[in-house]
């Protein structure tokens, strides 16, 4: 099979790196691709949300798979173009995309559908807020509607809290744009994120998670896009996976499938799990970033063989599963991230590193043997181990190792990653 990646990230490296590994890829591709994609296949000079040249540069190098990356190339609606031209994608339309491009069509399909999500107010204007508000105890959630790439949710303490960041949304502008606004109840509980496939008619858990979102150790800082992630997740009760099974994705399905909406894609499950199970905090319609850089170390069988099946709609689940081996990932981003993403330039495409080990490149583009990187999250790098602590360790070897190479001042990281106290 000629398969080829949409997006530029470290997830889509990652990606691609496991497809090309699998016994029926041929030839891999990637649209627009990084530093990593060109060092194993073509990256094509295309953005990941044109739909129209990607069908077209499809067509032309006779691609059998597309597997698509960023939630805004599904929301552009290139999977919609690529099914009109006939060519197998795993990643949903538009419409469908709305699970996560929209947090109130999310919100309001888990509640037409009975899946276990926390209470939430929808609103419009400041003045509505503050009335909402007024009858508000305790943290509140507040939640841009639209795609805000990590800027669209703050978790307060009070409504007072609340109250001051939606008086800055309101002037000066909601994150991802328009005014409609989600005030959301705090859930307690540990956070995880579950992944599943689904090709239309059937949909099956293919693997967990956790993220640390936070920029600093210990959970502090703003949020971010993701500074590392291990997988599998450790402390979780064994009954997740069916409880999940049960009362997030048995009704998802029926209700995408009641409402006429065709789900051929990855599906990214962030829940929070709570004393009584399950809560869904959000819907994504793709992999996580990071959490595909620790997912594909840890898969074996063919990937490719796997997702050309879903693109069909008739997934074998049989053709690729987990390893029970731990992944542990951590990002090395610049130092302003994510206040701002710092361009840098002339680094070495080198990121080899010992066996079981990975770097997965970010935003970045090669000219002349050297790689400049858009800035942000440049790197992530990944270890396998037979548990969670010997992965770790094996993971921040590796980054002193990069980190040197690159110069101790360039990038920064967190130093928690998959540390016991962070992650039972
Ligand atoms: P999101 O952009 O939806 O992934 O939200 C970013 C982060 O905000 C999540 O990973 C959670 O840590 C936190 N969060 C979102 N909604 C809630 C909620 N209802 N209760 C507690 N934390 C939340
Ligand atoms: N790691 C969070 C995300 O991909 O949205």
């Amino acid at each position: 099979m000629r398969v080829l990646v949409v997006g530029n990230g470290a997830r889509e490296d990652a990606l691609s790196w496991r497809i090309a590994q699998s016994p029926s890829c041929d030839a891999i591709f990637a649209a627009p691709g990084n530093a990593g994609t060109a060092s194993r296949g073509e990256n094509w000079d295309v953005s990941a949300t044109d739909g129209k040249a990607i069908v077209q540069r499809s067509r032309d190098e006779r691609i059998d798979l597309v597997m698509l990356g960023p939630e805004t190339a599904i929301a552009a609606g290139v999977g919609d173009r690529l099914r009109e031209a006939g060519i197998p994608v795993v990643g949903p339309n538009r419409s469908a995309g709305r699970l996560e491009s929209s947090k109130i069509f999310a919100k309001r399909f888990m509640q037409r559908h009975d899946i276990p999500t926390a209470r939430a107010q929808i609103v419009h204007s400041l003045e509505a807020c503050l009335k909402v508000l007024s009858e508000w105890q305790g943290p509140v959630v507040v939640k841009a509607d639209g795609l805000a790439a990590g800027k669209g949710v703050v978790v307060t303490p009070s409504p007072r809290a609340a109250h001051a960041v939606l008086e800055q949304w309101y002037s000066s502008g909601v994150p991802g744009g328009g005014n409609d606004v989600l005030l959301e109840e705090a859930l307690v509980g540990r956070e995880i994120s579950l992944f599943a496939v689904c090709d239309g008619r059937a949909v099956a858990p293919f693997g967990t998670a956790c993220d640390y979102k936070r920029a600093g150790d210990g959970d502090t800082g703003p949020n971010t896009g993701g500074m590392g992630a291990y997988s599998p997740p450790l402390g979780f009760p064994d009954e997740l996976e069916d409880a999940v099974r049960e009362r997030v994705l048995a009704p998802l399905l029926r209700g995408l499938l009641a409402e006429g909406e065709e789900y051929i894609g990855i599906l990214y499950c962030g829940l929070m799990w709570c004393e009584d199970g399950p809560q869904v905090i959000e819907f994504n319609v793709r992999f996580g970033d990071p959490e595909a850089q620790v997912l594909m170390p840890r898969i074996t069988g063919d990937l490719a063989a796997l997702l050309r099946t879903i693109a069909d709609g008739a997934m074998d689940l049989s053709l690729a599963s987990f390893s029970p081996r731990s992944c542990v990932g951590v990002v090395l981003a610049t130092a302003e991230y994510p206040q701002r993403s710092t361009p840098l330039h002339g680094l070495s495409p080198d990121v080899s590193l010992p066996d079981g080990c990975h770097a997965f490149w970010g935003g970045s583009t090669v000219r002349d043997g050297a790689v400049a990187a858009s800035g942000g999250r440049v790197l992530t790098v990944t270890a396998l181990g037979d548990d969670a602590a010997q992965a770790r360790e094996r993971a921040y070897d590796s980054v002193s190792q990069l980190a040197s190479r690159f110069g101790a001042a360039a990038l920064t990281y967190r130093s928690d990653i998959a540390k016991p106290a962070m992650s039972q």
